[in-house]
């Protein structure tokens, strides 16, 4: 306890001085470490868009023929929340509809590469080689080692662009490394070669005060991740001419008009958490600030991190700190004892034994064959989720790693 990032910050309350998980609905009986991976909507928003889904079935026609009007004034106040021009802007369910969305538009020539990286979210390459298997063409991989800086980054993912390349695809923040991508310059470095960049910003809304970059490309970004909306809630952004090749991933009554307005129409399509996204952004401003989720929560993150990792150095005598170049606000890499996580199926049944053997709910990621914990913060989250991560998880994760 001597490292000043081991000093706990003052756990969060509500304006009415009650702990702040009062404001979400999440059981009690479990630690939630994993805002990051699926979210959680404030009690208020739940029941907004229960509201609206009840006003949906009260008329249906009604409700119907007045859909897409409502998802344009939707997407005006999630511009805003991005702080981003509305006709720049469409809304879709989730990140991958958005980046499914850009592979289904452009159009790829014979032999077409797309260049990404070895932290690229699984679904987001997976698509990103179906486009390739469909052109007879390639998918490039940047390896960017775990600690790599700004510059370091953007070297390595430009050195597999050339002349065959038609996408560079790019995270802002990684899944499984919970680090940041220099996207800005990036986007230079693309715009100079005349290569089309999508940006994956699932992680950014909510955690950066400005999470679309000034670039002329696309971004798609999740509302639903730790901005709080009802999940089903994300955007694509699409600049200058970029936007005019965009179409919906399903056909619907949007065909007469162009982006945005055209992804505005999306047929009978439940799009209730849309429409009420803007009550989580609202009450999270109005209650906390969303500048004192972004302080509270890298304080928080930056405390769980030296915590648990110091916790599993003293249980192991292994390093667990994990160097990630460019870290980013609320969520943190620890690294696991040697031998455990190795593997995405191993990941996955250690997340599942510490959710049921210990009731705390964590994302455990492989990368370059070595496990890691990722952790998140939250307005909901307290020092003393991460303190019982340390006493409860490490003593039992390091005694796996010893026995297997
Ligand atoms: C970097 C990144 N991209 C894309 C996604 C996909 O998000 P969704 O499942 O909401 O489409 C995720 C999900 O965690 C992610 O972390």
């Amino acid at each position: 306890m001597t490292s000043p990032s081991l000093t706990a910050p003052h756990p969060m309350l509500t304006p009415e001085g009650k702990p702040s998980i009062t404001d979400w609905t999440l059981t009690p009986t479990k630690i939630h470490l994993n805002h990051g991976s699926y979210g959680s909507v404030p009690r208020i928003a739940q029941q907004h868009q229960l509201e609206l889904k009840a006003r949906m079935d009260e008329n249906p026609c009604i409700w119907f023929m007045g859909q897409a009007a409502a998802v344009g004034a939707a997407r005006v106040g999630i511009a805003e929340f991005l702080k981003v021009d509305a006709d720049d802007l469409a809304l879709v369910h989730n990140a991958s509809a958005g980046v499914s969305t850009v592979y289904n538009s452009l159009s790829f020539a014979p032999g077409a590469e797309i260049v990404t990286s070895s932290h690229a979210y699984g679904a987001v390459l997976e698509g990103a080689r179906r486009v390739a298997r469909r052109c007879g063409g390639s998918v490039r991989i940047a390896d960017v080692p775990l600690n790599a800086d700004a510059e370091a980054v953007c070297e390595l993912v430009m050195a597999e662009a050339n002349d065959r390349t038609a996408l560079i695809v790019l995270d802002q923040i990684t899944s499984a490394t919970a680090r940041s991508f220099p996207v800005e310059a990036i986007a230079a470095a693309a715009k100079a070669r005349g290569i089309p960049l999508l940006v994956d910003g699932a992680h950014a809304p909510g955690v950066l005060e400005f999470p679309v970059p000034e670039f002329d490309g696309y971004w798609v970004g999740n509302l639903h991740k730790a901005a709080c909306a009802p999940r089903g809630t994300a955007a694509l952004v699409a600049r200058g001419a970029f936007k005019e090749v965009l179409d919906p991933l399903i056909d619907s009554w949007g065909f007469p008009h162009s982006f945005p307005e055209s992804f505005d129409h999306v047929g009978t399509q439940d799009i209730t958490s849309w429409l009420a996204a803007g009550t989580s952004f609202e009450a999270i401003e109005r209650r906390y600030g969303w500048d004192g989720f972004r302080s509270y929560s890298a304080e928080l993150a930056d405390y769980g991190q030296a915590l648990i990792g110091a916790a599993f150095t003293a249980a192991t005598g292994e390093d667990a700190t994990a160097d990630v170049g460019m870290p980013v606000g609320p969520l943190r890499l620890i690294r696991l004892p040697r031998g455990l996580a190795t593997t995405h199926e191993d990941s996955h049944a250690i997340r599942a034994w510490i959710s049921d053997e210990l009731d705390i709910e964590t994302a455990i990621t492989t990368f370059d064959g070595e496990g890691f914990l990722r952790i998140s913060a939250h307005l909901y989250n307290s020092p003393s989720d991460y303190e019982e991560f340390a006493e409860k998880a490490v003593p039992q994760l390091a005694h796996l790693a010893r026995t297997r």
